[in-house]
């Protein structure tokens, strides 16, 4: 890499050239699974943080497709996910019968997908499958698994390629983990998990 990386970030986990070889390896696995006879898929992207893998992802996929978002948020402005899932943009596209794509840049605690997964099958979709760009098992609070993972990662907080901090890094063309702000003493906690 050549610019420094800015101050707050630690070090690159993910090069941009790697985020791309893994994005192509996605795409090729998903177009497999999805192959002829032709059935059109409904990519459904989760707003703001997947907005760059989508339009990466997509471009990897020449199969018949329809885009629709939806909007989630769980984390407030810190590092710690508040626990409860807004919904703050619903579906517009019909789905009933549909192949569903679900993508999400990470998978965390597994509240957003999860919460999304069971908004998505009141519309009765054909099939429903999850694509993530990035796991972090160590933090999962509900049992699920997406059918697709780009990345395994530690429990650490990474920005950039559309994850942000305080909205911030989104657009940083590689992943890297965020400094630990000044005075945290150890590992982020969390609050109970919903019943
Ligand atoms: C982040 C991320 C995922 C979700 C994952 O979204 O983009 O959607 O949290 O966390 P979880 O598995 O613990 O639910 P966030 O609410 O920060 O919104 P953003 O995408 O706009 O940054």
């Amino acid at each position: 890499m050549d610019e420094p990386l800015p101050e707050a970030l630690e070090r690159v986990l993910f090069t941009a050239a790697a985020i791309r070889e893994r994005v192509a390896e996605l795409g090729r696995q998903i177009c497999i699974d999805y192959a002829p006879p032709a059935r059109e898929l409904t990519v459904v992207a989760v707003l703001n943080g997947s907005i760059l893998f989508l339009a990466d992802l997509i471009r990897q996929l020449p199969l018949p497709l329809r885009v629709d978002f939806v909007g989630a948020s769980s984390y407030g402005s810190g590092t710690a996910s508040a626990g409860a899932v807004t919904l703050t943009r619903g579906i517009h596209l019909d789905l009933a019968g549909r192949d569903v794509l679900l993508i999400d840049d990470i998978l965390d605690t597994g509240l957003t997908l999860h919460a999304l997964g069971r908004e998505i099958a009141r519309a009765h979709p054909g099939s429903l499958r999850t694509c993530v760009l990035l796991d972090k098992p160590a933090r999962r609070r509900v049992p699920i698994q997406a059918d697709y993972v780009g990345f395994t990662i530690p429990d650490t907080f990474v920005v950039g390629y559309g994850l942000d901090y305080q909205e911030r890094y989104r657009n940083l063309p590689y992943i890297a983990v965020l400094r630990p702000p000044a005075g945290a003493a150890g590992p982020i906690t969390l609050p109970p998990a919903p019943a």
